[in-house]
């Protein structure tokens, strides 16, 4: 991943150009990198800060051979490569928030953003779009976000170096991503388990369908959440987010 890369300095969304990109047929494992993002986009069409020099903000090029209901295996995929490359650089311990917010004492330090395009109901491709808040100080927040937000240099005390931190998040997605194509979905699933903060807790999840009051259990073998309701049945949830 990442040999073939596009290295920008100011754009509006790296999300855009890599998705221009793939249209043109670019292939998998191409990058755009940017040094500050002007409309970084969020889940659920919030805003993303991403301030000059300060993070990385960046979209990885997927073409999985799979069908379009399997999609929520990949963000959650993601959210695991992230969690173990960011472990691997910082001394931290990072949490994984449904389905791919990354935590750090309760606080967020990257989010991820999978947009994609389907034929015929399979992935024609996904761009994984990943922001991490490594080297940003509290003044580079609105202050609104200071209570849920968190930057590793924050976090850990220490300014962090964003190349390599680039270099071993190429390294864990190309590595599990490798695995995902070769054993399925199980390990992955496992190692999402283990990292989730959001498991075995009364929880509200909000849904395209509504919100979901329940006790999140575990992952399903596609990708989905199952949440145990008060009566004790099960509902499973594909998308959305936990509820703040
Ligand atoms: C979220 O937590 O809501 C997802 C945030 C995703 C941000 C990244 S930064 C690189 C890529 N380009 C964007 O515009 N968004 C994603």
């Amino acid at each position: 991943f990442g040999r073939n890369l596009r290295l920008l300095d100011v754009v509006a969304s790296t999300q855009d150009e890599l998705r221009r990109l793939a249209e043109e047929g670019a292939s998998e494992g191409t990058l755009v990198i940017a040094e500050q993002q002007t409309s970084g986009r969020g889940r659920m069409g919030r805003s993303w800060v991403s301030p000059a020099g300060k993070g990385v903000w960046m979209s990885l090029l997927l073409r999985p051979p799979v069908p379009l209901p399997l999609t929520p295996q990949l963000t959650l995929l993601a959210a695991v490569a992230l969690s173990r490359a960011i472990s691997r650089v910082v001394p931290v311990t990072i949490g994984i928030k449904w389905p791919n917010d990354l935590l750090v004492n309760g606080k967020k330090i990257s989010g991820i953003l999978l947009e994609s395009a389907a034929e015929d109901e399979r992935l024609r491709y996904v761009v994984v779009g990943m922001g991490i808040s490594v080297n940003l100080d509290a003044e580079d927040y609105p202050e609104e976000l200071l209570p849920k937000a968190v930057s590793l240099k924050m976090a850990s005390g220490e300014a962090v170096n964003r190349s390599d931190l680039i270099a071993i998040i190429l390294e864990e997605f190309e590595r599990l991503y490798g695995l995902y194509l070769e054993q399925g979905f199980a390990p992955i699933r496992s190692l999402w388990e283990a990292h989730a903060v959001t498991l075995n807790n009364q929880t509200t999840l909000n849904t395209p369908q509504g919100p979901v009051h329940g006790v999140p259990r575990g992952l399903d073998d596609m990708g989905g959440l199952k949440v145990e309701l008060a009566d004790g049945s099960y509902r499973t949830v594909y998308s959305g987010e936990v509820g703040s």
